[in-house]
């Protein structure tokens, strides 16, 4: 038996990088996939992987995680199409460094809009159907937001929004408590077109001796949306080949 064999799956941030690997996976062990982001291009490209590599079944839906809208565009197709959600993954993000005094209103809106608020509203417009389905939320954080942790000195924003979203985690997950068990990815660095630098080179010091693939932080992901974190809630998992450590 696949391990989301007959779950509806909802992934944002699933036309790149770590959300278009768990797709992919989540597709592979029997999820409906319903793919979230803005570009229609590498949505659909995403969709097409899934139905031709793992006949699986996936849908895309553009939509902007910030804008309130887009949300209920969102949670009305869920409904109408599946009547159902299983599984929330709230992976879309964006990484913006600056030097605090290049922090603008721009960036701060940006930043955390995408990586905590959004996450935020989409808890709170599907929590009642995951509530029914019993279902399981992933938030995808940051080592940069672990508080024993320093991931870049010009990470001002960025480790700060995903220090929200790591804090939002662990209350939903005593709040939602037994219904819906509700954990949160810290990935280290991963190789994903997050990075326009792409010399990964300049991350020597990472205990494991190199940077992550999209697909080793999907597997942990497939790993607590699935039934064997059965008793898993309020965790923040670090995949960073130990660089946390330091
Ligand atoms: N790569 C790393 O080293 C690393 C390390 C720690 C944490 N993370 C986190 O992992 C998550 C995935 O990042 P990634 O590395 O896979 O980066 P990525 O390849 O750039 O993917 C980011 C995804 O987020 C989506 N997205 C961004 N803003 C959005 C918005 N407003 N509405 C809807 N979708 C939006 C993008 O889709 P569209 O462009 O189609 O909208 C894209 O699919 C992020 O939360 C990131 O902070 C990454």
């Amino acid at each position: 038996m696949r391990r989301l064999e007959g779950r509806i799956a909802l992934i944002t941030g699933a036309t790149s990088g770590i959300g278009r690997a768990s797709a992919r996976l989540f597709a592979a062990e029997g999820a409906e996939v319903v793919c979230v982001g803005r570009d229609e291009a590498r949505g659909a490209t995403v969709v097409q992987e899934i139905e031709e590599m793992h006949a699986g079944r996936a849908r895309f839906i553009a939509a902007d995680v910030t804008l309130a809208a887009d949300i209920a565009k969102i949670l009305e197709v869920v409904k109408t199409e599946y009547g159902r959600l299983d599984v929330l993954f709230n992976n879309a993000g964006v990484f913006v460094t600056r030097a605090i005094d290049e922090i603008d209103e721009a960036a701060w809106e940006r930043v955390f809009r995408t990586n905590a608020k959004a996450a935020m509203d989409m808890t709170a417009a599907f929590l009642p159907l995951l509530q029914e389905s019993k279902g399981v939320i992933l938030n995808t954080a940051s080592i940069g937001g672990l508080p024993y942790h320093i991931a870049g000195s010009k990470t001002y924003l960025y480790a700060s929004s995903k220090a929200a979203l790591i804090q939002f985690t662990k209350l939903c997950a005593l709040n939602f408590a037994p219904d819906v068990r509700v954990n949160c990815l810290a990935p280290g660095i991963t190789d994903t077109p997050i990075y326009t630098n792409r010399d990964f080179s300049r991350f020597s010091g990472i205990p494991m001796g190199r940077v992550a693939d999209a697909l080793e932080v999907a597997r942990a992901a497939l790993f607590l949306v699935s039934d064997e974190a059965s008793y898993i809630t309020g965790a923040v998992l670090p995949v960073d080949g130990g660089a946390s450590l330091k």
